[in-house]
Parts: C-alpha cells; structure tokens; sequence
C-alpha cells in the first residue's frame, strides 16, 4: 500500500488498542491526533482487530498497521517503533493489557513498543467496574504509576450492555487534550492530590428574564473543565459545579453539579467547599440579575419595559475567602480566583489584577487578558498567576490544559503536607 509521507517535525505519537468494545472510540481520538497535526502509528492487539478492522485505523493514520513482530522484520519495528516515538497512549487499556505491561511481557508487537518506549506513556483505561476495581488491576495500576506510566482515572457511565459504573474510558477529546500536554509536558500529571477534595466552578451562569429569555456571558467552561480533568487525573476526588458550558463534556471522574443561576452555583459552592481542601472559582458568575422575573413571556407592545433593574448578586469567591477568615471552612484550604481583564485609561490588566486579588482576599488569581478573540470559547490561554504573597507567573501561551497544570503546580504546593 502506499504511505502518506509527513513531515519530519511532527511528534511521532504511537496509539496502542488494546481489544475491547472502547475500540471504536480510539477511531475519534485518532483522527483528533492527527488533525491537530501529530503524526501517528498505530499499533492495535490481535483482539483490537476483532472490534476494529486495520484498513480503518491504516486510512485514518495513513501508515501500516500490524500486531506481530513479524511483519517488517527487516525494519525491526518491534524495537524501532517504540524507540522513536515521542508519546505511546493506549485507548483502550484493557486489564489484560495493563497486566501484560505491569509483568513486563512482550508476547506482541504492542507490549514490545512499550518496553522499549522512553518517552511518556498514557493509558486509558477501560473495562467492567469489577475488572477495574479487582486487587490485581489495582495493583498492576499502582505499580505502572510508581514507574511513572500515566494511568487515567476512567469515567463512571454506561457500560456494555445494561452495567454502568466506573470503567467508561474517558471521551476521546478529554483523552487527545491530555496526551498533547504530554507532549508539551512530560511531567504535567505527577498524583500530587491523592486524598484531596478540589472544588471547581466552571461556564457562566444565566440570570431568567422571562420564561424565554436570559442575561448570560460568553463563557464556554473549557478553561474550568480541564482543570477538573487534570485534577482527577493527579489523583484528587473533584466536584465539578457547571453553570451553562459550549463545547465541553463532563470530564471522567468528577462528580458534576450541574447549575443555572447565579444563586444555585453559590448555594452549590457552599455546600460542597465544607470539607473541600481547594476552591477553584472558574466560573463567570453574572455580577446582576433581574429584580423580577416575569412569569409569562414579555411581549412587545404597550406593556413592553423601556428597562430592566437589575440587583447585584452575592460575590461567592469573596464570600468563601469570608468563610475561611470566620473558621466556617478549613484555614488550610486553598482558594484561587479567575480574572478576565481588560486594559482602561485607569491602568493594565496587571494594574487591575493586583487590585482584585487583594479585594477578593484568595491565595491565588488566575489572570487573563480578554478582547481580540483571546480566552473565551478557544481552545488556548496565556496569563499571570498572582499569588497573595506577592509571587506573579506568567503562564506561557498554550493549551488550557497547560494553563490547568501550572496553576496545580502552584496549589499542590500551597497545601498543608498530607497525613
Ligand atoms: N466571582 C464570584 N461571584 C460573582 C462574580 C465573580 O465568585 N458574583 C468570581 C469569579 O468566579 C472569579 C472572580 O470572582 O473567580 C473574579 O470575577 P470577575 O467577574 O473578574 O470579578 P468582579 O468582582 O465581578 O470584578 P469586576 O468588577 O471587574 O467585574
């Protein structure tokens, strides 16, 4: 057959498939790898083979694909695949594959890539709940993450047939955001919050009207939504409390609080920020609401409003750093902000930035600059991490998921030492 050829300079990412019904999804996380430019091999078991055929994985990828180490032989690929790849996520894992890996084994040619990779390896799990949560696969997972393999957290859901529970291999976008951080970031997912409760608020809220129509905001979650992830996936027990999101799915392993108004996310973000070790306020809380609500459609015509008044909401971020000073909530619990400025004839967005985070009282601000198409509903970000002890970063240009893991480096180090 013949072989796209690629350009030299893109990242060799191997996809191992592992044989399990998940199989059909590593389609979708393929055609997202290479169309966000990553050239990618594919390396399927025989069983992957039972559930998807090579000819689809082969157009997808425009390489070969085989299962043997006997094929090609004179290219040695069962050592040179795995030697010139940059990252190797397998989607799914399945525990016999994980087994295999953990022993060390090379019975074909995708356990053989992965003894001989060198660079990161990403593994998605996915089988039967009981399968996931046997001693053994709990085991084999411990000991791949103890040799620095990331092994991801899978989604609770459906599963095959009527069983749900977790075991669901995370969405393929969840899964190709984390293998391109990889590759920005080898190190971005050390288990630095195992044990720890971290509170999320993501999206905008929308503040009713009339029964049709809504004062909302033009954020999409996504930035909220990749630390969630990534915070799951360095091993914390994350609740995730969603206004209104464009774009995004539920994350694996969150447990979603999904929410409309400005007054349900506060009533939300109290309740659960009771045992929480850190609180992420990402959402766009709606400053106003409407002072009534009309209970049937306004019409246009001689009833019509010439205005709506509005009455300002609680400020919830300022309200649980309030909490924490009264000792309602744990002195050791670190809180971060989000601030999506713009410049004014008054100062910078770093002159306006200081002055929120010493208004709003957090350890932490998250600093955007907004306008000219920056930070809402894309999928980068770039900013300033101000610290309330004086401490300012700047957060290089890159994926929101990059963004996500250098504000966990922060916070990871800001919490009180386990016990
Ligand atoms: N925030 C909040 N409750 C609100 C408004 C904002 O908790 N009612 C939180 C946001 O989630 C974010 C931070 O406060 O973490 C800053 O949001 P921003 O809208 O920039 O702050 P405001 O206080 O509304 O500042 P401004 O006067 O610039 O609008």
């Amino acid at each position: 057959m013949s072989v796209r050829r690629l350009p030299a300079e893109q990242p060799r990412v191997v996809l191992g498939v592992g044989g399990g019904i998940a199989a059909y999804k590593a389609c979708e996380l393929l055609r997202r790898l290479t169309e966000s430019g990553h050239r990618v091999r594919v390396v399927p078991t025989d069983a992957a083979l039972r559930f998807v055929g090579a000819a689809t994985f082969e157009a997808l990828s425009g390489q070969p694909v085989h299962t043997g180490v006997f094929s090609d032989v004179y290219e040695v690929p069962h050592v040179r695949i795995g030697q010139d790849a940059e990252l190797v996520v397998v989607a799914p894992a399945t525990a016999d594959l994980m087994a295999r890996l953990a022993h060390g084994r090379a019975d074909d040619l995708l356990t053989a890539t992965l003894l001989t990779a060198r660079c990161p390896v990403l593994l998605a799990p996915a089988m039967h709940t009981e399968m996931w949560e046997h001693p053994a696969t709990v085991d084999n997972a411990a000991l791949l993450r103890s040799r620095g393999v990331v092994v991801l957290e899978p989604a609770s859901g459906r599963l095959t047939g009527t069983d749900t529970g977790a075991g669901r291999m995370p969405e393929a976008a969840e899964i190709a955001g984390i293998a391109t951080l990889l590759l920005e970031r080898a190190d971005a997912l050390p288990r630095d919050l195992e044990g720890r409760h971290v509170l999320v608020s993501a999206g905008g809220t929308r503040e009713p009207v009339d029964p049709v129509r809504f004062l909302g905001n033009r954020s999409s979650g996504k930035q909220g939504f990749a630390l969630a992830s990534l915070a799951v996936q360095r091993g914390a027990r994350v609740t995730l409390v969603s206004g209104h999101t464009t774009g995004v799915a539920a994350p694996a392993g969150v447990r979603m609080v999904v929410v409309s108004t400005a007054e349900q996310l506060r009533a939300a973000m109290h309740s659960h920020a009771v045992d929480a070790d850190v609180v992420v306020m990402a959402a766009a809380v709606a400053d106003f609401r409407p002072n009534t609500v009309a209970t049937s459609k306004i019409k246009k015509g001689a009833d019509e409003p010439d205005t709506i008044a509005l009455t300002r909401n609680a400020d919830v971020l300022a309200e649980l750093v309030e909490a924490r000073r009264n000792g309602e909530l744990s002195a050791d619990q670190v809180i971060v902000g989000f601030a999506a400025e713009t410049g004014d004839e008054r100062g910078d967005v770093l002159h306006h930035a200081r002055a929120k985070l010493a208004r709003k009282g957090c350890d932490l601000l998250v600093v955007n600059a907004v306008g000219d198409g920056k930070a809402f509903e894309v999928d980068s970000n770039d900013g300033w991490l101000l610290a309330s002890d004086g401490t300012e970063l700047v957060l290089d240009h890159g994926s929101k998921a990059l963004l996500a893991s250098r504000v966990l480096d922060v916070v990871a180090d800001l919490l009180p030492a386990a016990h």
